[in-house]
């Protein structure tokens, strides 16, 4: 661990777990061939003299050091160690984490299932790398650096752009401009103003929808448990049965099935999910669409995934199904 800035009685944590931000390529011009997580949270941290002037002591840890279209348990269970154990400090204010942007969303959902933090814990991110001509990630630090440090900021927000974006509602929308996220129809919960915070909702909190609290602490604990497994299927023209009867002939534990508009299947796909179903794999139905949920109605035979996308509702899914391995 590293340590920066003077001894300040309060404290800011950085995590580092690689991405973008922390990439680099052979050229300074060179946007797109380059390799992500490559340069230490230390070293990214050093290189920003205005964090000196925060009014919080920095500390840094490298908690992993992989580009996040590579995550995967082990990183989680290590970061929400970490978290978890940092929080527990009465000195330490809120934590900033740097991640890669392709799953930041996962990642950001999960910690706030699993946490549910009383203080800020702030992703962040960048599209260029460290050695682009204009890198993006040093204001993106500096910027979640100001969310962390402010009184009040509570749960797992992600910043990017000057905005500010809760764990629920956080999604990758763009594959290569330097705003790349959207909250979707829930809208930013707000915006870093030169430092200053420009607060639009309220900071994120547990979400009775997303499973029993009992599940805190679970993924952490779950050392050598290995974690269900639940896949994603879609809905489009022409789809069909066989890959979800493929999945539940191999053992499958859980669906989520990306339907189109409001969760909607073709018949044949339906067919298969519903034999799934009947057969002991948790089907969840969640819509393709970037912006709504899917709105459920009565008798319907497939659980909504209760406004969260594909991919969050596969991260709930699985820790429902985790938190009923440990009570059995
Ligand atoms: C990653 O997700 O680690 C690589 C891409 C990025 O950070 O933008």
């Amino acid at each position: 661990m590293q340590v920066s800035g003077k001894i300040k009685s309060k404290k800011i944590v950085i995590l580092g777990t690689g991405g973008t931000i922390a990439g680099t390529a052979a050229q300074a011009g060179d946007n797109l061939g380059y390799t992500a997580a490559q340069v230490g949270i230390g070293q990214l941290v050093a290189a920003l003299p205005a964090l000196a002037s925060s009014r919080f002591e920095l500390l840094s840890e490298q908690v992993a050091q992989v580009d996040s279209k590579d995550m995967d348990f082990g990183v989680w269970r290590a970061l929400a160690q970490r978290v978890a154990h940092w929080l527990a400090q009465d000195q330490v204010q809120g934590i900033v984490i740097t991640h890669g942007t392709d799953t930041l969303e996962e990642t950001a959902f999960f910690l706030q299932a699993v946490l549910d933090p009383a203080k800020p814990v702030v992703l962040t991110c960048a599209m260029r790398p460290a050695t682009a001509l204009a890198p993006d990630g040093p204001q993106n630090m500096l910027d979640a650096v100001a969310v962390a440090s402010h009184a009040g900021a509570r749960g797992v927000v992600a910043v990017c752009a000057g905005v500010i974006h809760g764990a629920f509602d956080v999604q990758k929308v763009h594959t290569y401009r330097l705003d790349a996220f959207s909250s979707r129809d829930a809208g930013p919960l707000g915006y870093v103003e030169e430092d200053r915070l420009c607060l639009l909702r309220n900071w994120p909190s547990a979400h009775a929808g997303y499973g029993p609290l009992a599940i805190k602490n679970i993924a952490i604990e779950a050392q050598d448990q290995s974690w269900p497994r639940v896949e994603i299927v879609m809905n489009y023209a022409g789809a069909d049965g066989r890959a979800v009867r493929a999945l539940a002939a191999d053992g499958v534990q859980g669906l989520v099935v990306a339907g189109t508009g409001n969760g909607t299947l073709h018949h044949a796909l339906e067919v298969a999910l519903l034999e799934a179903q009947a057969g002991g794999v948790r089907v969840v139905r969640a819509t393709r669409c970037l912006e709504g949920r899917v709105l459920p109605k009565a008798g319907d035979a497939l659980a909504d995934s209760q406004g969260l996308s594909p991919v969050k509702a596969r991260v709930a899914l699985m820790l429902e199904l985790l938190s009923k391995v440990a009570k059995a």
